[in-house]
């Protein structure tokens, strides 16, 4: 159960403002102090029950990945209230990373410590993760060797090992290949048998209108609609003005 009530979440970011980009590339002078906020989400109410995927769909800088941040808890909000019952597992693009300098295997480990495991337990999940994950002999690499999609075939494989009541993935699955985005799809389908609660964040719409039984739609940090995924898909791609055929359907 995730209950997200008035939320609002506002970006304060400081920085040197300089007139011109020739004097922000030679530095010339001073900058001055400048002050920018970013109303990221606003006013956003939401209840979601158990059981639910809930799709998120909206333009770059819509604000989903600050709200999925803040039900992750990563990010307190700067308004309003979110409750969330259940054991979180995050997926996200951006934020709760592996460390770069650790093998595929070090990080399994780490992961699975930071979801409150045993270090037995971890080891009895190990090769279903690593098997899930398909990375052969990366795995005992450095993660920073990984392309992105080897990347975020290791993390989704860990997260959804962790036995989540509530699953967050942000555009995690947007790197994988087309076989490793069927296996995952296929483990999602799993896992919503099981009537764990997922939020899926991503541009491609026909993923959203598969996998998803319930939606959202941001637009500036608003809520601009709550509803079926084949109905908010298509409010959404209206208001866009993008057609919708087969291939904006994978990418809006
Ligand atoms: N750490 C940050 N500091 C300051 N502003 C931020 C930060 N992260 C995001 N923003 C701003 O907040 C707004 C919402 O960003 P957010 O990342 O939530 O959008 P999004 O809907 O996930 O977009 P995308 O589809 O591109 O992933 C944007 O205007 C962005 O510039
Ligand atoms: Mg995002």
């Amino acid at each position: 159960m995730v209950s997200v009530q008035d939320v609002s979440i506002t970006y304060r970011t400081t920085f040197e403002r300089r007139p011109t980009m020739k004097d922000a590339l030679l530095r010339f002078g001073r900058g001055q102090r400048a002050v920018r906020e970013v109303h990221a989400v606003r006013d956003v109410s939401f209840d979601v029950a158990q059981g639910t995927v809930l799709g998120i769909v909206g333009s770059n800088g819509a604000g989903k990945s600050t709200l999925v941040r803040a039900v992750a808890g990563i990010l307190p909000p700067t308004a309003g209230r979110i409750e969330v019952r259940g054991k979180v597992s995050t997926l996200l693009a951006l934020g709760v990373g592996f460390n770069g300098n650790m093998s595929g295997q070090e990080n399994v480990m780490l992961g699975g410590l930071a979801a409150g495991y045993t270090r037995e337990e971890i080891l009895a999940r190990y090769d279903e993760i690593a098997d899930f994950a398909d990375l052969g002999d990366f795995i005992e690499m450095p993660m920073r060797t990984y392309s992105s999609g080897m990347y975020s075939r290791l993390a989704f494989a860990v997260a959804v090992h962790m036995d989540p009541d509530i699953l967050l993935v942000d555009e995690a699955l947007s790197a994988g290949d087309a076989k490793f985005k069927e296996r995952a799809a296929a483990k999602m389908k799993e896992l919503v048998g099981q009537s764990r609660t997922m939020f899926l964040v991503s541009h491609a719409l026909s993923s959203i209108q598969e996998l998803c039984n319930d939606s959202i739609w941001l637009n500036k940090g608003e809520l601009m609609m709550r509803g079926a995924p084949t109905d908010v898909v298509k409010e959404y791609t209206k208001f866009v003005k993008v057609e919708r055929n087969a291939l904006t359907l994978e990418d809006v």
